[in-house]
């Protein structure tokens, strides 16, 4: 019975935080996943309870954007998280970098530490990151999270309203 529940233990908190790494991207880099690797577990397609938020909806080349994932309410911790900026479709790429934190992972992207995820899955009531603009790209992009709140419940698509990188 002990190694039953050792067995369930460890198989709830190993999916909750294991992302696929090396998956073709839309924009043919190598990245994350955005999906987490929770079996048949499908998406919620509820909106989701988590939200984004920056603190600044403008940016020049170079500088830096403080991004904070949490639950609105303030009474949902969740567990495992993945984010990225990305420009808009059709030719949409990741951009810019993720400082280094000690309250997250950042993940490289072909060499740009452009993606941040859960270092592990103890629960969160909110994580704040920095991202700094890249110098060499002008336009419109959004955050686009995935928030994990348990093996079970997690919501894709978590996005930002468009940020403006200017000169
Ligand atoms: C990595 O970042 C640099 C500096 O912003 C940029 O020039 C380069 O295109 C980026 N590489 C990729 C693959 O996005
Ligand atoms: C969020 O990112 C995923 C993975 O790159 C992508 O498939 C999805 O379309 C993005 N969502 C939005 C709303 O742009």
């Amino acid at each position: 019975m002990k190694i039953l529940i050792a067995i369930v233990v460890f198989m709830f908190f190993e999916c909750a935080w294991t992302w696929s790494k090396g998956t073709k991207r839309f924009d043919g880099q190598p990245c994350i996943e955005m999906k987490p690797n929770h079996g048949n577990k499908a998406p919620q397609i509820t909106d989701s309870p988590f939200s984004v938020k920056v603190s600044k909806l403008s940016v020049r080349q170079g500088e830096n954007v403080n991004v904070v994932i949490e639950d609105e309410s303030g009474n949902l911790k969740f567990q495992g998280f993945a984010i990225e900026a990305q420009t808009s479709a059709p030719s949409s790429i990741v951009i810019g970098t993720f400082l280094p934190t000690d309250t997250a992972k950042i993940i490289e992207c072909d060499g740009n530490a452009s993606a941040a995820t859960q270092n592990g899955a103890k629960r969160k009531d909110k994580i704040e990151l920095i991202w700094k603009a890249p110098s060499d790209y002008l336009g419109d992009f959004r955050f686009n999270a995935t928030v994990v709140k348990s093996f079970s419940y997690y919501w894709l698509n978590v996005i930002t309203e468009w940020i403006e990188v200017t000169v």
